[in-house]
């Protein structure tokens, strides 16, 4: 069942229906200031940061669902209604949310009154603006009462959750005209305030939300929107709101709109005050004055249309296919993007709270947006390389404003390392960037402890040779890429972490993962070496590499497939000797990609046993037999129930590794078939049985043992969306950046004939047209650049705008 469509013109997602099985976001905002916004406009805003920078206020497990956000009211004489159809819930004749790229619109009609909310937030403005427009579509004149409503956080989001004995007495307000400003705290250590506006004079206002909703008021029916106006309350402590009352008289067929904006802006300590107590407003009014027109807001409006083209044209993909073509040249590259802004901070699942950047998740991303946006990848890079700590080993998170290594999580993960060199590598092929390598960067955020960002990639190589163990496998740590797998961990009592509890650094606990992985970037390493004509260097992490691949050869195969781990006492994990958790999907993936076994035959063998024993219809389970009970020597994988998340559920993030997996084999049709079945645009009439949105990945999808089987979860913020957008592009497509070229080669399945891409990459537009006459699923026989015949199958690099290419397979 579909409870909307894709218009793929103007890249939006439609949806028309808007009970959605679970509130559809989108997420507005490309610089510094964030809303998430919900199909029935329930979400909240931030600057920079969702915990310590929150501007307003969301319930995540309340009841209703969704309450807080921007919902408008439309008062007409006794019905009250929303367009987007909450809180009130009051039926419509008409409803439509359209999420565009960084924008929502949503309309709603009833009883011949149309009204729209168009929502964005301008590049490099740190505003939401909110675009009322209200149509009497009626042939007699017609009285309405509009009421806007926000309810600000009283800016530290967990602060403001938990806090009441201080923060019920801190909240403040001004208000002056139309402008209503939020400046709890300002008086003491915060220079910034919020200002929520309407460039349209207000007939009431209120401030306090008792005043509004009535102490024992739902957002369902506030008492000021029932009394037709509100009571221009002021707030002292509580819960400070803003909300705007505007009386319509429309004459038939009238069309009247006003802009909200909700403001987030700071001033200088020696400015912050004008009078006693009176803040200085003037940064604010300038603010407003640029978007308190609709001709100012079109224009806004345009600039980021504007830039949504140019980063999305970077990467356009034209097949046969249009559920390919939407994720390739939409909504996959969209998701990068927000994974790029958010890392896994703030979703309808992420509270903002829970999580900073993620050490490995950032690294993981970039691979999804770095053709987008090379120049803030390559300060992603260095932010991110900064919070590594002496001994190469790394912070796992780091908070967003304060860009560091957040010590209550510490590090430990064995794998975080070695996602930095594929983050560099990927950089440095996408823009040819060498001198990054140059740059200095801080070890711990240290400046003392500066080196080159060369010097950093060479201390997480070595991190994994310096933390070897009995099977001179590496040692997993805390965790490795599953951090529900603590090995070290035995995490007992309700409370206790599952991962920073116990001993945690084991000197027995060793992961097949990681060193698939070492294989794989410790390749990459050396090639950047060589590279650097370092090639003494290069050889020793080449000869380190090869013996990887012999210890994973000898002590980590299992017979038909890669083992998972050792755990802490040196029992086998992901073994046939195992009851449960015989399998795992994350070695196979892995060691595949790193090409260990590719000749012996053991990377078709393990891959044999994935589709046996891991695939179902909806995906791949990350791990069979589900684990029935606690494990204390496994942790958290062995606790949740069987199907769900790292215990069997199908964990979308490493399905494309499998995938990948099947393109180094040269399985076209395989690679495109496993594609096909996490990929949300396929699963879109399925809407009921997977629930969360059909243009972005989740997380988590319920796995066959799961009785909720095909259910999805936690969608937006995973690295599902860069590894899927990385298989599609370069494993399936072929489209790969290489150090001197453009790469070209293909994994399709035999059936498709042909199909174009225009590929930006430094500086030139590749127009490459893929054909393949001979039904091939890999393998380039003929590469024409310009219409010359061209060796192998890697276009050099030129200084051309343009260049046409042709490749036949
Ligand atoms: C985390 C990743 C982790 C994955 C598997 C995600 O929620 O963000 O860092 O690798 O789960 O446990």
């Amino acid at each position: 069942m579909q409870y909307g469509h894709f218009d793929d013109k103007n890249r939006e997602y439609v949806i028309t229906d808007w009970e959605t099985p679970l509130p559809w976001i989108n997420y507005l905002g490309s610089d510094d200031f964030f809303t998430l916004l919900s199909n029935t406009a329930g979400g909240y805003a931030f600057y920079k940061d969702a915990r310590l920078r929150r501007i307003t206020r969301y319930r995540y497990n309340n009841l209703p669902l969704d309450q807080d956000g921007f919902h408008i009211y439309i008062k007409d004489n006794k019905t009250v209604w929303n367009p987007g159809c909450r809180p009130c819930g009051t039926k419509l004749d008409s409803y439509e949310c359209r999420h565009g790229m960084g924008y929502s619109v949503i309309t709603g009609s009833r009883n011949r009154i149309e009204v729209s909310q168009e929502f964005y937030v301008p590049k490099n403005d740190n505003i939401l603006l909110m675009r009322v427009t209200v149509k009497n579509k009626d042939k007699k004149d017609r009285n309405i009462d509009l009421f806007s409503f926000v309810e600000f956080c009283l800016w530290d989001a967990q602060d403001d959750t938990t806090n009441f004995q201080r923060n019920y007495s801190t909240g403040e307000v001004e208000v002056e005209g139309s402008v209503i400003y939020h400046k709890t705290e300002y008086r003491e250590r915060r220079n910034h305030y919020a200002a929520f506006f309407a460039n349209r004079k207000v007939d009431s206002f209120d401030t306090s939300r008792d005043a509004f909703m009535g102490v024992y008021g739902t957002p369902a029916s506030p008492l000021a929107v029932s009394n037709g106006k509100c009571s221009d309350s002021i707030a002292h402590g509580w819960q400070p709101v803003g909300a705007h009352h505007i009386h319509l008289d429309l004459k038939a067929g009238e069309t009247y709109d006003v802009i909200f904006g909700l403001a987030y802006v700071e001033v200088p300590e020696r400015k912050k005050f004008i009078a006693p107590s009176v803040i200085n407003k003037e940064p604010a009014r300038k603010l407003i004055q640029k978007y308190d027109t609709n001709e100012k807001f079109d224009a806004g409006f345009k600039k980021l249309h504007s830039f949504w083209d140019r980063l999305l044209s970077r990467f356009e993909v034209s097949t046969s296919n249009d559920k390919v073509n939407r994720m390739v040249n939409i909504w996959n590259a969209y998701q990068c993007m927000v994974t790029f802004n958010m890392s896994r901070s703030a979703s309808y699942y992420e509270s903002g709270i829970g999580r900073g950047m993620g050490f490995r998740d950032s690294c993981q991303d970039l691979l999804g947006f770095v053709h987008m946006i090379p120049e803030r990848a390559r300060q992603r890079i260095l932010d991110i390389a900064a919070t590594q700590k002496e001994d190469g080993g790394a912070y796992h998170q780091y908070q967003p404003l304060t860009k560091k290594g957040n010590s209550d999580i510490g590090g430990g993960f064995n794998d975080d390392p070695l996602w930095l060199i594929a983050c560099t590598d990927a950089y440095i092929r996408e823009t040819g960037d060498w001198d990054i390598l140059k740059e200095k960067v801080d070890f711990d955020n240290k400046p003392e402890l500066a080196d080159t960002l060369l010097e950093h990639l060479r201390r997480s190589f070595n991190y994994t040779l310096n933390n070897l163990g009995p099977h001179k496998l590496p040692l997993i740590g805390r965790a490795d890429w599953n951090d529900c797998m603590n090995l070290n961990c035995f995490s007992k009592h309700p409370g206790e972490s599952f991962q920073i509890t116990g001993p945690s650094e084991g000197p027995v606990a060793e992961s097949v993962f990681i060193a698939g992985m070492f294989v794989k970037y410790g390749k990459a390493y050396a090639q950047l070496l060589r590279h650097l004509e370092k090639n003494d260097e290069a050889k020793k992490a080449d000869k380190a590499v090869k013996e990887m691949e012999k210890a994973v050869l000898k002590d980590g195969w299992d017979g038909s497939w890669f083992l998972r781990a050792y755990d802490a006492f040196g029992k086998k994990v992901g073994s046939h000797y195992n009851t449960e958790g015989q399998i795992f999907i994350e070695p196979q993936g892995m060691c595949v990609m790193a090409g260990i076994g590719t000749e012996t035959g053991e990377a078709q063998k393990a891959l044999d046993s994935v589709q046996e024993r891991l695939e179902t219809k909806y995906g791949i389970v990350l791990l069979n037999p589900a684990y029935t009970t606690y494990k204390l020597n496994l942790g958290e994988i062995s606790s949740y129930p069987p199907g769900y998340k790292e215990n069997a559920g199908i964990f979308c993030h490493n399905n494309p590794w499998i995938i990948f997996a099947e393109t180094v084999m040269g399985h076209g049709d395989r690679a495109f078939e496993l594609y096909k079945k996490t990929c949300p645009t396929f699963l879109e009439e399925i809407s009921e049985i997977h629930r969360t949105e059909p243009y972005v990945y989740c997380q988590m999808v319920a796995g066959k043992d799961a009785p909720t089987f095909g259910e999805g979860k936690n969608s937006w913020l995973t690295g599902t969306a860069a590894w899927t957008f990385t298989v599609l592009t370069q494993g399936i497509l072929g489209i790969q950046p290489d150090y001197n070229g453009l790469r070209i080669d293909p994994c399709i399945p035999k059936k498709v004939k042909e199909y174009t891409v225009n590929r930006l990459f430094r500086g030139t537009m590749y127009h490459i047209v893929i054909r393949n006459p001979h039904k091939a699923e890999k393998g380039v026989k003929e590469l024409i650049v310009d219409g010359q015949h061209v060796d192998g199958n890697v276009i050099p690099l030129v200084s051309k705008k343009n260049v046409n290419v042709e490749v036949i397979m």
